[in-house]
């Protein structure tokens, strides 16, 4: 798979000139002291991935590594706050997220996605705007498990027909079926989860295994 550039789309009207910077990823990298990527949280409402996303942003963060959540509910809130929740307005949410994605990417940050993204076809979308740097994590837990922790109250609501179009309701979720890393939150503790994203960045050379101190402090 190639990298789908913006530089390869026909420019709108074209009318638009692709401009290069002077200040590239590469160079961001470098003063990052790692690169950037894409980890691309995938689940039910309640599954745990804004709970996941965010611990493994701490780790990170942590460890002197620059990252940045997008959340499905934040966002929405700000540039996403013009859809919904149909199958159409479901497309674009994650069309958006993913070109965010590889923008944050390319600005040399670990970036961490936190969206049900129901449907196979907009992550595979997402995944090739990057295909080098994207990493999807299956947030797992079945429906039952997560309208037992129900935390916003809404699969109460689904089941009383106060909301349509409710992922693992009356709306379908397509669970991936390679992802790069898969974790159980209904089976394991969200530090387990946390540490099980954590290697599998390590094993890919994404973030380096023992960097345990900030570059500041190296
Ligand atoms: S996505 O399907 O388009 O990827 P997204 O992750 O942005 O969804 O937003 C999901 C969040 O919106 C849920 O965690 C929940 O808080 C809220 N929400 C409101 N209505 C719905 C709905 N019909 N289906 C799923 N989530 C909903």
């Amino acid at each position: 798979m190639t990298a789908k550039t913006n530089e390869s789309r026909p420019p709108g009207g074209g009318n638009l000139t692709w401009h290069r910077h002077s200040v590239t990823r590469g160079g961001r990298e470098k003063q990052n002291r790692h690169r950037g990527a894409t980890l691309w949280f995938t689940g039910l409402s309640g599954s745990g991935k804004s709970t996941l996303a965010n611990a493994v942003a701490a780790e990170l963060h942590h460890r002197g590594i620059r990252t940045y959540v997008l959340d499905g509910d934040n966002v929405r809130h700000g540039l996403n706050k013009d859809l919904g929740f149909s199958p159409q307005e479901r497309v674009e949410n994650i069309r958006r997220i993913g070109e965010v994605a590889r923008l944050f990417t390319d600005a040399g940050l670990i970036n961490l996605t936190a969206f049900i993204s129901p449907y196979r076809e907009d992550r595979a979308l997402a995944r090739s705007l990057q295909p080098e740097d994207f990493i999807e994590v299956h947030v797992d837990a079945d429906v039952a498990t997560c309208e037992s922790r129900d935390p916003k109250g809404l699969y109460r609501k689904a089941r009383a027909g106060e909301i349509s179009n409710f992922t693992g309701i009356d709306a379908p979720y397509e669970a991936p079926e390679n992802p790069e890393v898969r974790v159980n939150t209904s089976r394991n503790s969200v530090e387990e989860c946390v540490a099980q994203v954590v290697a599998a960045l390590e094993e890919k050379g994404i973030v380096p295994g023992n960097m345990n101190k900030a570059p500041e402090e190296e």
